[in-house]
């Protein structure tokens, strides 16, 4: 691709709001404060996490004349075509409210039973956001792949995205990774390549001026700033699908580790976490009300959150929200299903005790309740009971 930034130059990364937490500075990795994130069911794009594995590319100015900017889509098809901005902003226009996850998200919490290997993430590296672009699947009927396709007439079975940043796990190379074709074509399962967030132009963060959004998936397979589109007879090789993003029992550490005996992740487990609470807090006696988040991988809606205040013993179910105003019901076509929901529970806490959420989705999946038995060496899927603890303060007499 033309027009971009020399592979190892962090000089001229975007401004980024001050409040955010930063994991890592270099390739850049942030998340918001706990309480952003229940401020508001879309989360504004100044706090939505950042994970990038490079510096942020810089692309052509797309709405300039002489834009160079354009996708390649080759491979097993008949018709290697290359597509302008203009070409994908000529297909009908969506937009889809999906839950972005990275599979890291809540590792430090891992990372205390036993070490892990990755950025160390508290419970903000998620983010829900409107995504306004084509779909995958009206732009591979374009190049003549069919809606609803399994293989391509050329044998092609995945979908390959590659990107314009580099990074040091590809040796230098371009991020990438892939999705079975049947996805990609398929119109339900909403497959972007997303031009806009939250009604704006897509930032440089996030992917500008295009980006791959797979709902319900691992964020790892929403490759930003997209370069190229392989159909593909096998999945991408790259690092990031083949050796990375896999989730391994927990007898497997680094001296025993085999990639190829795993399959890569895609969607996401059930999660939920409180966010309404620091991990260790001091109140007052009385009421609390416990805020948090709950979403699940596949577009399943979340059938319940439960909440104690008293490490487990006892539960109380919280309420569910997603847009102000329409109830949420976790099967209903006009609920957000890629989405996840905001609950809340309000609880009496006479005594210092450890307050604990964990969400069921529509198929009965739960969270399991420790850490220890999906302990894995990436520090992936973290998805255990989130658990806070608070100490009363008692005034003195
Ligand atoms: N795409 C590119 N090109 N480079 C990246 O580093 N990171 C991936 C994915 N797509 C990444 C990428 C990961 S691991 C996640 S979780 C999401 O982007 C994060 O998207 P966000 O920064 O917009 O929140």
């Amino acid at each position: 691709m033309p027009g971009l930034t020399a592979p190892s130059d962090y000089a001229r990364e975007p401004p980024r709001h001050p409040s955010l937490l930063v994991n890592s500075k270099e390739p850049f990795n942030a998340e918001p404060h706990r309480s952003a994130l229940v401020s508001s069911y879309v989360t504004p794009v100044e706090f939505f996490y950042k994970r990038n594995h490079g510096p942020v590319p810089i692309v052509d100015d797309i709405h300039k004349s002489d834009s160079r900017y354009s996708v390649s889509i080759s491979g097993l098809v008949e018709n290697a075509t290359e597509l302008y901005m203009k070409d994908i902003l000529e297909l009908p226009k969506y937009t889809v409210t999906a839950t972005l996850q990275c599979a890291g998200n809540r590792r430090t919490a891992m990372s205390k039973t036993r070490k892990v290997k990755g950025v160390g993430w508290d419970i903000g590296a998620i983010g829900n956001a409107v995504w306004g672009g084509a779909k995958l699947a009206d732009v591979l009927e374009l190049i003549g792949i069919p809606k609803f396709s399994r293989i391509s007439s050329l044998g092609g079975k995945h979908v390959e995205f590659v990107s314009i940043d580099k990074c040091k796990e590809e040796n230098g190379g371009p991020y990438k990774a892939s999705i079975p074709l049947s996805q990609a074509t398929n119109p339900e399962a909403d497959v972007f390549l997303a031009y806009e967030m939250n009604g704006e132009t897509l930032n440089r963060d996030h992917g500008y001026p295009l980006r791959v959004v797979v709902p319900g998936v691992i964020g790892a397979r929403s490759v930003k700033w997209l370069d190229s589109i392989n159909i593909l007879a096998e999945e991408c090789q790259g690092f990031f699908v083949q050796k990375d993003y896999k989730m391994f029992p927990p007898s497997v550490d680094w001296d025993n580790i085999d990639w190829s005996t795993r399959r890569p992740q895609m969607d996401f487990p059930v999660q939920s976490a409180i966010c309404s609470l620091e991990e260790v807090n001091c109140i007052k006696p009385g009421k609390v009300t416990v805020k948090g988040y709950a979403v699940s991988g596949g577009g399943r809606g979340i059938e319940r959150v439960d909440v104690s205040t008293d490490g487990g013993q006892t539960w109380i179910e919280a309420s569910k929200s997603q847009k102000a105003g329409s109830p949420y019901v976790s099967d209903d076509e006009s609920c957000d299903k890629w989405a996840w929901i905001l609950f809340e529970a309000e609880a009496d806490i006479p005594e210092s005790s450890e307050i604990v959420a964990k969400a069921v989705d529509i198929t009965g999946n739960i969270q399991p309740e420790n850490v220890q038995v999906i302990w894995n060496l990436r520090g992936i899927l973290n998805t255990s009971w989130h658990r806070v603890l608070v100490q009363i303060a008692h005034s003195n007499p």
